[in-house]
């Protein structure tokens, strides 16, 4: 399958895109290009291309717009230190892409196509790549149901596509570290649902807890398991991790119900590369009140690729709020998010092979 490169007949003056770049904040500047695949049982993945970032016709009967068969992934591009480009582990977003795939009752897009639509856009848009400190493009692969009815079934016919994001960082302010409100009436996600695949009904299913988490002065909502509603799973849009005062770390196992997050499954690299004690256990919410109380919880932290790690301050639950550590960001927190970021923008080596270059 080859791309089709239809370029922008009427791309933002590099003045204006120059302008849009100060302060992109996240995910309201976009590029002038797009990729997109088009899947039918009979034909398969076909017609290929880039083309100009234009609003999609759709048909209102078509099935994502009722049962909500949609997946998507996000990873970034980095401007390196040398000046060249390159993507954070893309295979891995390329294999999650299909896990969520399967089990939204998807057809599984190839691994090098779903590359090569990623790596052809960003080619296209290099210059979109904001110059300043926590600046990339923020890429959005997503997949959806086009078939025309209303049948409830798997859809026969599907649009991938890839948009592309200049982004800075994802809290305002670049938070130095954000408040936490603890769920309680709403879960995320339950054994035998679909907490582990980035499909877009799990963030409907938590913008209610989000805005509850908001109206209780906090910057995100944490999530419990949804059986005992004691087991810390996730927050909305990233993975959770606990540092402890023997130096160790915490973060809670891959069972099927929070997504397996990439800067996740990197962090826990990182770690043990450095002979830290990681377990991958569940830790509950008695427990990480009391641990902070204790002083044996001395930091916490969510990450993901859109907040890259981000120290959790404080948390609250309506029997009032805790306080972790210095409720400042913590040491090993942003010792472990410095490695990332310089493996991220090439100031440091890369030992386990994550940078893909242009
Ligand atoms: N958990 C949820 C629910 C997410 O949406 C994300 C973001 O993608 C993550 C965790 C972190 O995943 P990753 O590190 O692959 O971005
Ligand atoms: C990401 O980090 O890529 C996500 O999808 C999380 C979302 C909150 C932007």
């Amino acid at each position: 399958l080859t791309f089709r490169f239809d370029p922008c007949t009427t791309p933002v003056a590099a003045s204006e895109r120059a302008a849009r770049l100060v302060d992109p904040g996240f995910g309201r500047v976009f590029t002038d290009h797009m990729a997109l695949i088009r899947y039918s049982d009979e034909q398969g993945w076909h017609d290929a291309q880039i083309t100009a970032r234009v609003p999609l016709t759709v048909d209102p009967a078509a099935s994502v717009l009722h049962y909500a068969q949609e997946i998507f992934e996000g990873m970034k591009a980095y401007r390196l230190a040398d000046g060249g480009t390159a993507l954070f582990r893309p295979e891995a977003n390329a294999r999650r892409f299909q896990d969520s795939a399967r089990r939204m009752a998807m057809p599984e897009l190839p691994e090098e196509l779903f590359l090569e639509s990623v790596e052809r856009l960003v080619e296209v848009e290099r210059d979109w790549i904001p110059e300043q400190d926590g600046g990339a493009l923020y890429l959005r692969p997503f997949m959806f149901a086009s078939e025309v009815f209303l049948g409830v079934k798997p859809s026969s016919e599907y649009l991938y596509m890839v948009i592309a994001s200049s982004v800075g960082a994802y809290f305002k302010g670049g938070a130095p570290a954000v408040s936490i409100w603890v769920s309680q009436g709403y879960t995320r996600a339950a054994p035998g649902g679909t907490g582990a695949a980035k499909c877009g009904g799990n963030y409907a299913a938590s913008l209610l807890a989000q805005k509850e988490a908001i109206a209780n002065g906090c910057d995100q909502v944490v999530f419990l398991d949804a059986v005992e509603r004691r087991w810390v799973e996730e927050l909305g849009g990233m993975n959770v991790f606990f540092v402890f005062d023997d130096g160790s770390l915490v973060t809670p196992p891959l069972t099927g119900t929070i997504l397996p997050g990439i800067t996740r499954d990197s962090i826990l690299t990182i770690a043990r590369a450095q002979g830290l004690t990681v377990r991958e256990e569940p830790y509950a919410i008695d427990q990480w009140r009391a641990d902070a109380a204790s002083g044996r919880l001395v930091e916490a932290f969510a990450c993901g690729t859109a907040a890259v790690v981000t120290p959790i301050g404080s948390v609250a639950e309506p029997a009032g709020r805790f306080t972790i550590g210095s409720g400042g960001p913590g040491q090993l927190t942003t010792r472990l998010r410095e490695q990332l970021v310089s493996i991220q923008r090439g100031q440091a080596p890369d030992p386990h092979g994550w940078m893909r270059r242009l």
